[in-house]
Order: structure tokens, then sequence, then C-alpha cells
């Protein structure tokens, strides 16, 4: 069966993205500081770089491995309404995913087709509905919570996750949104799978289980 997971780029003090973040476009320039700190060992990898047309190139050593196996383990994903906020105008026209998207949100709005295989489905039922339509296309690849961190929470919170991978930024954001902050430590317990590191991140993997498992 498909496994639940999120990954995503953290502080050292543990945030996501810097306070009132929404794209690069839009930030003010310690925001962009901030977000550069952050995802700044993934930029320069050529996979992302391709995906996101930045250019040409780019690193291939274990950092660009690990962005390229996270995209090719992944059969569906589901996202917060404000990380599709930032996306819908930051992303390229065939957005990053090439897949289905499931965006959890209040607003009631038709799929949205990209070219290049990304859908975006908007689910106004809550979390438990995106994952059973998740589900249903994910075929053998496995479910990724792309996060923010509102949507992380409340898969965690209901004991709905099975992995995740934290790329871990040598960066202090002193404030931000906070990837754990409202997560019931009675949910979760954490298993270490792998650590790994380059001279960007520290790649940290987690099996996560149920207290009760
Ligand atoms: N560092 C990384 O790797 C990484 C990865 C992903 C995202 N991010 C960042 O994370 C930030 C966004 O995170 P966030 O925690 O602020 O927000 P989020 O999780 O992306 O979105 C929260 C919003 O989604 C909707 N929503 C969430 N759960 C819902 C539910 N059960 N039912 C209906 N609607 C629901 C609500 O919006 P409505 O009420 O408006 O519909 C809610 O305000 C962005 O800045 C993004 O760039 C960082």
């Amino acid at each position: 069966m498909s496994k639940v997971f999120f990954s995503v780029s953290m502080s050292l003090d543990g945030f996501i993205a810097p306070d009132e973040w929404t794209d690069i476009g839009g930030a003010g320039e310690e925001s962009r500081s901030q977000w550069m700190q952050l995802q700044g060992w993934a930029f320069p990898q050529r996979f992302l770089r391709e995906n996101l047309h930045l250019g040409q190139g780019g690193e291939t050593g274990k950092d660009n491995e690990i962005l390229e196996q996270t995209f090719n383990r992944t059969g569906v994903t589901i996202i917060g309404k404000r990380m599709f906020d930032g996306g819908e105008t930051g992303w390229p026209e065939d957005a990053p995913f090439h897949t289905p998207v499931f965006v959890l949100t209040h607003q009631v709005r038709d799929p949205w087709e990209r070219p290049g295989g990304t859908t975006f489905y908007f689910v106004n039922d809550g979390i438990e509905s995106a994952l059973r339509q998740a589900r249903e296309v994910a075929g053998e690849k496995d479910i990724r919570i792309g996060g923010g961190a509102e949507a992380i929470r409340q898969y965690l919170n209901a004991g709905l996750i099975d992995e995740c991978s934290i790329a871990l930024a040598p960066a202090l954001l002193g404030s931000g949104v906070s990837l754990f902050a409202g997560v019931d430590h009675r949910q979760c317990s954490l298993e270490i799978q792998e650590a790994v590191h380059s001279p960007l991140a520290t790649h940290l993997n987690y099996a996560v289980r149920r207290q009760a498992d």
C-alpha cells in the first residue's frame, strides 16, 4: 500500500518559511534572504532547476539524488491552500508536480489542469477525504503531504503519516511558520531510518508511529 509521507526543508530552530511568506516575487528582502537560507541546499540542484525552469545544469550529488528520489516516489500530493497560493503565482505554467494535487481549502473551485500532467483538485471536506481521493489515484506510488505546516500537522495529529524527511538547513530564522507547533506528541513517536549530510544540509528520515502502535 502507498505510504503517506512529508518531506520539507526546515531551519535548525524549526521553521519551514519566514513570517508572512507568500512567494519569492512578493517577499521583502529579509524574507527572501531567509527563504534562500532555508532552501539554499535545493536551488543549486540540477533536478530542481530543471523542474522549476530555473536554468540548465546544476549540482548532481547527494542532495540532487534526494530531490529526484522524492519526486519519483510521489504519485500524488496533498497541499494546504497557503502553499497553493504561493505556488499559483510562483510555479511555472507546468507546475512542478506532474501528478494530481489535492488542495485542502474552504474555497470552492473547479479543478485546474496545467500542462505537463499536474491537475489541482480543491477539497472542501477535510483531510481524510483528500487522503481517500489521493489513494484512489496514487497507484503503486506514495502520497506526499507537500505542506505547509498546517496541512502536515493535521495529518500528524490524525496519525496518518508513515514517514517523514526533513532537510535541516544550517539556518536560524528566529521566527516564521513553525512545523511542529501544535503537534499532538501523544499521536507520534519517531524512529530514525537514515541521516545523511552534504555540505549544504542534513537529511533526516524518520518512520512515524502512532504511540499506540
Ligand atoms: N520549507 C518547505 O519545505 C515548505 C514546504 C511546503 C510549504 N512551505 C511553506 O509553508 C507555508 C504555508 O504553510 P501554512 O501552514 O501557513 O499553510 P498551509 O498548510 O499551506 O495552508 C493552510 C490553509 O489551507 C486551508 N486548509 C488547511 N486544512 C484545511 C482543512 N482541513 N479544510 C479546509 N481547508 C484547509 C486553509 O485555507 P482556506 O481556509 O483559505 O481555504 C488554511 O488556512 C508557505 O509559506 C509555504 O511556502 C514550506
